[in-house]
């Protein structure tokens, strides 16, 4: 790991797949254009992409919702979170941009507001060489609304003269029933193959990595079960609070926000058998085929905190836009156990949390004692596999003390993304997902009965949470700014994690200097 390696050797042939690429002659529609989603990612990807040029030759992008408002003031929407554009080039492209972007508003529900959409992208289209016409449309959107834009944009909007894809975004649902129901709706309209149902977990470089990672090494592949793996933890944390958005966050908590889609996303990668190919479907077959094999969670394995007010920063409570006895969770962790045979007894705990002392995402794989006799109280391995910020992959080891001793001494092999791969840029997760739907590739995205089976995993617990089934459980109180509840090192332990190595920490404490 000590060299620099600019590029990859080694092909992944099957990786490139043969699927319709949208390459010229396409619209790109973001409804819910003037929302946080759009001005935080969907505009910043849609300019990553173009100033790659990954975007489609020629393509035009028209941005749609109710507010109203003129081009310059969408513009300033749309760039106000566009970053690294302040040298010469950067400006160019921008202005371009800007130039491809416009914006018509109208409503949600109704029939006419579509037409005149529609007439505005035949009128853009209209301009475009040859017969075909590809519209891509991005429902950047709250969910309350995605049934009935769904059907107006089929009914009204369609190009019968070439491909249409729409992406949706997460929550599918708030349990097993709902999310059957609003697929079932979008269904009527859309076939499972236009339809790209966005996680931005599976376009988040490390996570895309896990396919490599385990199974283009025999070292790892050989490794990566129960008989070598105590148990492994999947981490999320913020370290902000949900102000500002208490109003959506107390209708779903932690548990939907995170942990039944982003973090079970990363779950299912992690442990699926090895697909027979890097095409969509054997991939997400066998993402399905692991979930199918994981139980409903158990009240037992789950522990609920909720932030307080704490180092002069609110308590979830303190929001005005969230009920004043709210027990919605702002933290979970909940250990999930899949009955196979590569799996069987080894616990993934999944953990996540807002309000908390660092912002990190990280899956943790602990391996089991080494045999004892030659050695006493050694350190366990771990794998660390850091998602974000600065992506990092670190194996903790044992080795020998270097000069006249013989003696154990914990260490790492460390492959830190930025020291490694100097000059290659890590994409935005949704600059990769945005370029995999105008390829048309699914690999990335979420399939129905993904969701189907991730819901029937938290859909009981879900309910006892609401009280759906007596009264509801109270979360326990953690510190704004905290590691999270106190009860957690106890939680954790009895699923056998052991945090050996006292003393020991990886060296990259500062990662903001990455
Ligand atoms: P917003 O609340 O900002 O809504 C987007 C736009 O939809 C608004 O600008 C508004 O446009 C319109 N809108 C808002 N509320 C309603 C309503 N009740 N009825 C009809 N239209 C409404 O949402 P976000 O942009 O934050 O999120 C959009 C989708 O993306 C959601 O499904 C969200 O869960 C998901 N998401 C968001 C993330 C984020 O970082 N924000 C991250 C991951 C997923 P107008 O009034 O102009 O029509
Ligand atoms: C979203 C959640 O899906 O993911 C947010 O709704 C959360 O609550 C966000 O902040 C985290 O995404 P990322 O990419 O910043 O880890």
């Amino acid at each position: 790991m000590a060299t620099r390696q600019r590029s990859m050797s080694g092909t992944i042939p099957s990786m490139e797949g043969s699927h319709q690429e949208l390459k010229n002659n396409t619209l790109i529609v973001v409804l819910g254009a003037s929302g946080d989603l759009a001005k935080k990612k969907t505009y910043p990807a849609l300019f990553g992409l173009y100033r790659m040029g990954f975007l489609p030759t020629g393509v035009k992008i028209v941005g749609y919702a109710r507010t109203k408002m003129d081009n310059a003031e969408y513009h300033k929407r749309i760039t106000s979170y566009i970053k690294n554009v302040d040298d010469d080039d950067g400006k160019a492209k921008l202005e371009e941009f800007k130039q491809l972007s416009t914006y018509v508003s109208g409503g949600y529900e109704d029939g006419e507001s579509f037409d005149k959409l529609n007439q505005y992208l035949q009128e853009l289209d209209g301009g475009f060489q040859g017969n075909e016409r590809h519209r891509l449309f991005y429902l950047a959107l709250p969910p309350s609304v995605f049934i009935p834009v769904a059907k107006n944009l089929k009914e009204h909007c369609y190009s019968k003269a070439g491909i249409n894809r729409i992406i949706v975004e997460k929550p599918f649902g708030k349990d097993l029933e709902s999310c059957r129901e609003l697929l079932k709706s979008l269904k009527e309209h859309w076939t499972e193959d236009e339809t790209f149902r966005i996680d931005h977990y599976l376009g988040k470089e490390m996570v895309k990595n896990l396919l490599v990672l385990r199974f283009a090494n025999v070292a790892m592949g050989a490794a990566w079960d129960k008989n070598s793996i105590s148990n492994v933890q999947i981490t999320f944390k913020e370290p902000f609070g949900t102000e500002g958005r208490g109003g959506y966050f107390d209708e779903f908590g932690i548990i939907r926000d995170i942990l039944q889609n982003h973090l079970m996303q990363v779950l299912s990668i992690l442990t699926m058998e090895r697909p027979v190919s890097f095409a969509a479907e054997d991939i997400r077959d066998e993402k399905v085929k692991v979930l199918r094999a994981i139980p409903p969670v158990e009240r037992e394995d789950t522990l609920l905190g909720q932030y307080v007010a704490a180092n002069g920063k609110p308590g979830y409570l303190d929001d005005d836009t969230v009920p004043h006895n709210s027990v919605c969770p702002t933290y979970a962790a909940t250990t999930l156990w899949i009955h196979n045979p590569r799996w069987e007894g080894v616990p993934f705990i999944l953990k996540a949390g807002k309000a908390l002392n660092e912002a990190k995402v990280e899956i943790r794989i602990q391996f089991k004692d080494v045999t004892q006799g030659i050695f006493k109280d050694i350190a366990r391995n771990e794998l660390v596999l850091r998602i974000q910020p600065a992506e990092a992959m670190y194996l903790k080891l044992n080795t020998k003390t270097p000069g006249l001793y013989t003696r154990a001494l914990p260490t790492e092999m460390d492959l830190t993304y930025k020291r490694r791969f100097t000059d290659v840029y890590i994409p935005e997760a949704y600059e990769s997902l945005i370029l995999d739907a105008l390829k048309g590739d699914h690999s990335n995205f979420v399939r129905d009965d993904e969701l189907d089976v991730a819901w029937k995993i938290f859909t009981p617990i879900l309910h006892w949470i609401e009280g759906k089934n007596g009264s509801a459980p109270r979360p326990v109180g953690y510190p704004y700014g905290s590691r999270g509840p106190k009860e957690l090192d106890a939680f954790i332990h009895k699923y056998g994690y052991r945090r050996s190595a006292e003393g020991y920490s990886w060296p990259v404490t500062n990662m903001s200097a990455l």
